[in-house]
């Protein structure tokens, strides 16, 4: 698409997705790209500007990643960040060693008023974020320092004539407060962005693309009322309209009534062809006597396809699939030694439909993060509850039934779900949770009810605060909320008499209880 572009090199920092996000913000496309991309294919991308990243290595350690040096002579303004400024340090002739004394947390930047362009409009001293062993000693010449921190005399430096700029300290993380005026700075004023990326804009020029790209031919989508799927529908269907066929598999593992939700907003409010597969007894059966938590998520993955399969050809010739591929599923990177982020990808992208459909990809949303998602998905009218629900996994309830799947046991665990949630939400906290949901578990507990001794089944509560569910922390609800649904689910769910709180952190233990 034609829009201004910044490059963030990716040496392996845990945060250069955060700095691509935080140039999403203010208005600027963001790409991220291997450390190693060629200077010759930059220029070609016609780039504004090139950050390079910070990362766990030591500019001074043998091996230790490097960009192409030609990108310093493509007159493109770069900003180095931590170990972006000690490359810059190293590769233009200045002189980086290893600091005695690491430097880790809040840091101090004093600077004059108005004497740097990265700095301008801030008032000294600010509260910076810093986490770097090596440092600069002797800037490379044409560099300036233009501020300096307790530990560090080269915290900000810049070459205003070849428009190189550095700093030691993160500007993107939530620890420098005014880490994004910084950014914005970089963009605007040094590489002339104007901020020609907003969502509204991207709607104009997604439907203009998603029309040539499919002309007249038919696209299907697999809908699961989830975010994602729900977006790349409503984005799709202003494209194409009736070309988009979506497909919903009520695979019987569905919260409770899930299924006429998602009929009603796509069939009913926004006029979209929907096929709806009822597969509910299949996929039962092949899950009966099943136990092992592999074997459940196999067998629903598989007789998902199947199912999905057959759907796609009883709708005739069609050509495209549609998916809600979103851009941290496609970010390339090269592995980086001792990065642990490099390690930690997503486990649970399932790795799509069949080859064998023969289908053409259509993926509507692969440049956008998820905030940007749940913009887009704002500006084609999808609600608050549509845009902001919990996470819930493809597999659906059959991670959540510990044991045997039963439909009984889905029953009870769906209605105590649905206390759980109306809870959630009157109480005001389901939008300050990460996810909420019930857990059956395949044990039976003795109550007494009335007069008489009960022997009846249990449900787990797992209510968890994170940031992007790599790490998890149980979220501290009210006693009186927790007593409210524990009652409730007591009382109104027949089949349970016994309700129990997960305060388990993941790790060790998992989101789920699969
Ligand atoms: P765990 O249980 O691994 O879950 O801590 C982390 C997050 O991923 C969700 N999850 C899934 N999402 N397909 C999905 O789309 C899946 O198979 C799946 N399994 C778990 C889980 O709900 C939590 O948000």
């Amino acid at each position: 698409m034609n829009h201004q572009k910044i490059v963030v090199l990716d040496f392996g920092s845990q945060y250069t997705q955060v700095i691509a996000r935080r140039i999403r913000e203010c208005s600027v496309y963001s790409e991220i790209l291997p450390f190693d991309t060629s200077a010759s294919s930059l220029k070609k991308m016609g780039v504004c500007g090139i950050i390079l990243s910070g990362g766990p290595a030591s500019v001074l350690s043998k091996g230790s990643p490097r960009p192409d040096p030609k990108i310093f002579t493509l007159g493109v303004p770069v900003l180095g960040i931590c170990y972006g400024l000690q490359l810059m340090g190293k590769m233009l002739g200045g002189k980086v060693v290893s600091s005695a004394r690491r430097e880790y947390g809040l840091g101090k930047l004093s600077f004059s008023k108005n004497s740097s362009r990265l700095l301008a409009g801030l008032d000294s001293p600010q509260q910076v974020w810093n986490s770097h062993g090596d440092k600069i000693e002797k800037l490379p010449d044409g560099f300036k320092a233009v501020g300096t921190t307790e530990n560090s005399d080269f915290a900000v430096v810049e070459d205003t004539k070849r428009n190189f700029y550095g700093m030691q300290f993160h500007p993107e993380v939530v620890h420098t407060p005014r880490g994004m005026d910084i950014i914005r700075n970089f963009l605007r004023n040094i590489c002339g962005c104007t901020g020609d990326w907003t969502m509204a804009n991207y709607i104009d020029r997604a439907v203009e693309e998603i029309r040539a790209k499919v002309g007249d031919k038919k696209v299907i989508l697999g809908l699961s009322g989830g975010v994602d799927s729900s977006v790349a529908a409503a984005l799709i269907h202003k494209a194409v309209g009736d070309q988009l066929t979506c497909v919903f598999v009520d695979n019987g593992l569905l919260r409770k009534d899930e299924r006429v939700h998602v009929e009603n907003l796509f069939k009913n409010n926004f006029k979209m062809r929907m096929k709806t597969v009822r597969a509910e007894k299949l996929f039962l059966s092949k899950l009966s006597g099943v136990t092992n938590p592999e074997r459940k998520r196999k067998i629903i993955g598989k007789t998902f396809i199947e199912v999905f399969d057959k759907a796609v050809k009883s709708i005739g010739q069609v050509d495209f699939l549609a998916q809600g591929t979103l851009y941290p599923d496609v970010i390339e990177s090269v592995p980086i030694k001792g990065n642990p982020a490099s390690l930690i990808k997503s486990h649970h992208n399932v790795g799509g439909l069949p080859k064998k459909m023969k289908l053409k990809l259509l993926e509507p949303l692969r440049e956008l993060f998820k905030d940007e998602v749940r913009a887009l998905g704002k500006e084609l009218g999808l609600s608050k509850e549509v845009l902001w629900r919990h996470p819930f996994p493809g597999p659906g309830l059959g991670v959540r039934v510990v044991g045997d799947i039963t439909k009984k046991r889905l029953d009870i665990l769906r209605e105590a779900d649905a206390v759980l949630m109306e809870e959630m939400r009157s109480s005001g906290l389901y939008y300050n949770v990460w996810q909420a949901f019930a857990v059956f578990l395949p044990v039976k507990t003795v109550g007494v009810m009335g007069d008489e001794r009960t022997y009846d089944n249990v449900i787990a509560l797992r209510i968890v605060e994170s940031q992007d569910a790599m790490t998890a922390d149980w979220a501290n609800i009210p006693h009186a909320v927790l007593a409210k649904i524990s009652n409730r689910i007591i009382n109104e769910v027949k089949g349970v008499n016994r309700v129990c709180l997960d305060i388990s952190s993941k790790p060790p233990a998992t989101i789920e209880w699969e």
